[in-house]
């Protein structure tokens, strides 16, 4: 029976793998895994390890892998309702218990499998029946050898048959009639095999179990190459792969997967060895599809056919999926050549060729940025324009927002270097930017104070370095009084630094002190000393680098101010192409590049 999703969580949320495992396994503490002598053989060096953050353990000797569940289920064979039991019973959880609609649900489930199974089988054994030559001979001639017809249980459902007479003889009519297999015919009142005429490819779900069917027509005259099955109860489109029941069990090494668009291209590639293969039946890969995916494989293929059509679909896919992306994960894009299908491709040019092809695969960040730039006239502002517009708003879509500044950096450089204007000034300190951009720790600090803006906190970092280098800022009193701070208090306090600065009575401080200022202005030292982000960076550290981290916060402060004025003027742009604007635009964009 199948145990609420949240349930499930509820558990793994309380239990640590490491905790699950560490009742068998001698586990130790390296960095964020803990690593052990793998309990599925009996190596000498540790290769297995857990990952609580991620939720799986994996044993590199034998490419297990898995939650606290299937560690029961394999090290102790349990089922999967016993290591449910079990580890709720760990978590202190009450056991869960199924209502009866759960179990009329449960049973109604049986039997739908049991007649989608039933059915596979008369199919298959129709085609082994010798009775269809000419189905054997297509079979043939496609390259599908009696290995592939067991492996992947392929039948052929005749035109004529007593297949629904037989289930009749194990199912109630309303059981037969709600697997989808047979409609009925309103004038003849009849039931028809909705597949008859076909190749029939049973499709499993992740658990093993036939609960769909696809099925090849061979005569041209059908109305459609393939059908498949109707959504049922327990059939949904989008939510499968076919083949997703044994590629799971593929994993490799660089955790790829190839996805590709039918039946027998994934018949095909098992055919020549490549097993991490699955199917999206000719649907646009849907969010679930990629969940599913992304749960054994962090790097999978979508294998795409080189035609126009083929490619507008995948960028369609690529888009609708790009907002998905999360750290960790990726989606690559291969494109393959004009007419060929991966299957048509390994028959034609054999495995080597098509692995080697394979590494022409491009991330979805570059398919997406080369599919949009190919379409852009480089010479025609609104072209460009709405490039740009288009690909930024791309990048707002992802849902994983650290990722969304990545992805967005790396296409804001490509667009600025699509009218290179070098300026040196930003290089200048580029050797710096090294230095801190990486800096984890000053990273952290930005999440946390997550309630300043990003201009705020860049003015307290300004503060921070005056008040902490009283002597160097002395005999640098211009820098501080051009600045032009946003918010009045600061501005005021600035007049009163100034004072300190100049003043005899500080003459050898380097340090401003809270009880220099009066009530109103310690408040702000208070929050100045706790959450300027340059506090970490800029402590012992000469005049010079003070000076260098000081004019790159100043220039990061322009940058900002320039950034909004740009965004803006973007906007009106994007609603009116006003000669004027757009030249305001550029001549703002190349500021920004200049620094
Ligand atoms: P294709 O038209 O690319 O077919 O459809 P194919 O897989 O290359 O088939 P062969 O090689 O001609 O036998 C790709 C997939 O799209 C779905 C099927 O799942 C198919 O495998 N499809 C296609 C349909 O569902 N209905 C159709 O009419 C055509
Ligand atoms: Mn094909």
């Amino acid at each position: 029976m199948k145990y609420p999703k949240e349930y499930l969580e509820e558990i793994k949320q309380r239990l640590k793998v490491s905790q699950v495992v560490g009742k068998s396994v001698k586990l130790k503490k390296r960095g964020k895994e803990f690593i052990g002598l793998s309990p599925f053989s009996n190596e000498k060096t540790p290769s297995f390890t857990v990952n609580d953050e991620k939720g799986f353990y994996h044993c590199f000797s034998t490419a297990e892998h898995g939650n606290i569940f299937d560690f029961l289920m394999k090290t102790k064979n349990y089922k999967f309702g016993e290591a449910v039991r079990t580890l709720a019973s760990d978590a202190g959880m009450q056991p869960y218990r199924f209502s009866k609609q759960d179990e009329e649900k449960q049973n109604r489930w049986k039997v739908y499998n049991l007649i989608l199974e039933k059915y596979a089988n008369l199919c298959s054994d129709e085609l082994s029946s010798g009775k269809y030559p000419e189905i054997i001979k297509y079979l043939d001639e496609r390259k599908i050898t009696k290995k592939e017809i067991i492996f992947f249980k392929i039948g052929y459902a005749p035109i004529k048959s007593n297949f629904y007479d037989l289930l009749k003889k194990e199912f109630k009519e309303d059981q037969i009639n709600s697997s989808g297999i047979f409609y009925l015919d309103e004038i003849k009142k009849i039931y028809i095999d909705r597949f008859r005429g076909r190749i029939i490819f049973p499709v499993k779900n992740i658990n093993n179990s036939i609960f769909a069917l696809g099925g090849r027509s061979l005569s041209k005259k059908s109305f459609a190459k393939y059908i498949n099955s109707p959504e049922t109860e327990f059939y949904k489109k989008g939510n499968n792969l076919y083949n997703i029941n044994f590629a799971k069990n593929c994993r490799n090494q660089a955790e790829q997967i190839f996805v590709v668009e039918g039946y027998m291209d994934v018949i095909t590639l098992h055919k020549f060895g490549i097993e991490n293969v699955v199917a999206n039946l000719g649907t646009a890969m849907t969010e679930r599809q990629l969940d599913l995916i992304w749960r054994f494989f962090k790097n999978p293929i979508i294998c795409l056919d080189g035609d126009i059509s083929g490619r507008k679909a995948a960028l369609r896919a690529a888009e609708r999926l790009f907002p998905l992306m999360k750290a960790g994960f990726n989606i690559y894009f291969l494109t393959l050549p004009e007419n060929l299908d991966p299957d048509t491709y390994l028959n034609q040019k054999g495995k080597e060729s098509f692995l080697k092809f394979s590494e022409s695969k491009i991330e979805i960040k570059d398919f997406i940025w080369d599919s949009y730039y190919n379409e852009v006239d480089k010479n025609n502002p609104s072209s460009l324009t709405l490039f740009e517009k288009k690909i930024k708003s791309l990048c707002n879509e992802v849902k994983d927002k650290t990722l969304a500044k990545y992805y967005l950096d790396n296409f804001l450089k490509k667009i600025n270097s699509l009218t290179p204007i070098l300026n040196s000034k930003k290089y200048k300190f580029s050797k710096f930017r090294e230095m801190t951009v990486p800096l984890q720790v000053t990273k952290d600090i930005y999440k946390q104070r997550k309630k300043f803006e990003e201009q705020e906190l860049k003015e307290l970092s300004i503060l921070y370095l005056i008040i902490s280098n009283l002597d160097i800022f002395r005999k640098n009193i211009e820098l501080i009084s051009e600045i032009n701070f946003s918010n009045h208090l600061i501005v005021e306090f600035k007049q009163k630094i100034i004072e300190c600065l100049t003043s005899e009575k500080y003459f050898d401080r380097k340090v401003l002190k809270l009880d220099d200022f009066d009530q109103k202005y310690q408040e702000l030292i208070k929050s100045i000393n706790k959450n300027a982000p340059v506090k970490i960076i800029s402590q012992n550290q000469n005049e010079e680098k003070i000076l260098l981290i000081f004019e790159e916060i100043m220039n990061e402060i322009k940058e900002i101010d320039l950034r909004k004025k740009i965004e803006s003027l973007e906007d009106k742009v994007s609603l009116n192409l006003d000669e004027k604007l757009y030249s305001e635009l550029l001549s703002l964009r190349n500021q920004l590049k200049g620094g």
